[in-house]
């Protein structure tokens, strides 16, 4: 699969986690098998030492930048990305901090990033790919960005509200309905911009994919890759503590549900411990303690909780009093693997996997 100026072996992407699931560690070890690894840059400087406590915007860009490294001496020839959400306070400082740090893309989602080409103008070379949950909303971006900047997504990623973890680009009481068609999705993206820019881009089918029939599924409906996330996090390279894999594999179908993120968005996660994690905020950090989000219900209105300290606090392994978000399928999850072992399941015999279109 290429993306942009890069290409990779094989068409997946470990889809970018926060706060710190998805860190050097896995995503170097992704890229390492050759799949593109990315790194969560939401909150990544939490638990760095950079970070001492009233520093969260400065210490922010430079943890990033550490982190790339680590995931680059891992797997120096890579492809390693970064996540970058359009909702966090300082998206601008952590693209550039993206492109200084030697990410070759940057996926971007929770909001649209209209703005994404302006902050990378200086490198051209960092493929840019939004994510989206509709065909309008590639639209949007593909009119934007053409207007404003004359660029391009170089792919883009289409996310299922229905089964993805962490936050939904969709209403909550949208979610779960049936209505929504991943693939049908996925293809009228595709048709959009073959249609209308005349540009064959690769179209990414993400959500409630976990094994080689998954993928296989994907592939035939349309999709040029995948990106998976949850199936990621119960590996040894998974850069969250281990009791935030083992609330994976101790979960039930019925523990995974959606709650409603401070953020505005609704978000899968497992949800038993919901009042816990308010609680615990409150005796925390009773008000906002980073202005980590532009708008957040927590910093505005003391609603809901502190969605950064809630994810740090799981990452950690306080799975008590964190908030453990997961896509529909973390049930499955039985075993901790490694990522090596997930590639070999899925591509091995890449031949009988290809699909003509
Ligand atoms: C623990 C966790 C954290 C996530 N954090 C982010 C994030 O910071 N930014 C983002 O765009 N997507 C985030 N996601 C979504 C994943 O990148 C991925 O697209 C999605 O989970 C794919 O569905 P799957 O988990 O069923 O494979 C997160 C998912 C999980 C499970």
């Amino acid at each position: 699969m290429r993306i942009g100026k890069h290409e990779v072996v094989y068409p997946l992407i470990q889809g970018g986690m926060a706060v710190r699931v998805s860190g050097a560690r896995l995503a170097g070890n992704v890229a390492r098998c050759g799949g593109i690894g990315v790194i969560a840059t939401a909150g990544i400087a939490l638990n760095s030492p950079l970070f001492k406590g009233d520093n969260y915007f400065s210490a922010e860009p430079q943890a990033l930048k550490e982190e790339l490294a680590k995931a680059y001496a891992i797997a120096p020839d890579g492809v390693i990305g970064t996540n970058c959400m359009v909702a966090v306070t300082d998206y601008a400082e952590l693209v550039k901090a993206s492109c200084e740090g030697g990410a070759k893309l940057i996926i971007s989602g929770a909001g649209l990033p209209l703005n994404l080409p302006a902050l990378t103008a200086d490198w051209p070379d960092v493929a840019l790919v939004p994510i989206v949950s509709s065909i309008k909303a590639a639209e949007l971006i593909a009119r934007k960005w053409h207007k404003a900047y004359d660029r391009m997504p170089d792919a883009v990623v289409v996310e299922d509200p229905d089964t993805a973890g962490g936050h939904l680009g969709e209403k909550m009481e949208n979610i779960g309905t049936g209505q929504y068609d991943q693939y049908a999705t996925v293809r009228g993206v595709k048709a959009y911009f073959r249609d209308n820019w005349n540009l064959d881009i690769p179209i990414i089918a993400a959500g409630g994919i976990w094994d080689r029939d998954d993928l296989r599924h994907a592939l035939e409906q349309g999709a040029d890759g995948v990106q998976m996330g949850t199936r990621f996090v119960c590996t040894e390279e998974c850069d969250a503590d281990d009791a935030f894999k083992q609330a994976y594999l101790n979960c039930k179908k019925e523990d995974i549900g959606l709650i409603m993120s401070p953020a505005g968005l609704p978000g899968r996660a497992l949800t038993a411990n919901v009042d816990k994690i308010r609680e615990r905020d409150l005796e925390m950090t009773p008000t906002c303690p980073t202005g980590c989000l532009r708008k957040c219900a927590y910093k505005s209105d003391g609603e809901r909780f502190c969605i950064v300290h809630a994810l740090d606090r799981a990452q950690r392994g306080d799975t008590e009093t964190g908030l453990v978000f997961c896509g529909s399928n973390a049930w499955k999850a039985t075993r901790i693997e490694k990522v090596a072992d997930i590639f070999e399941e899925l591509f091995h015999d890449e031949d009988s996997l290809s699909v003509s279109r």
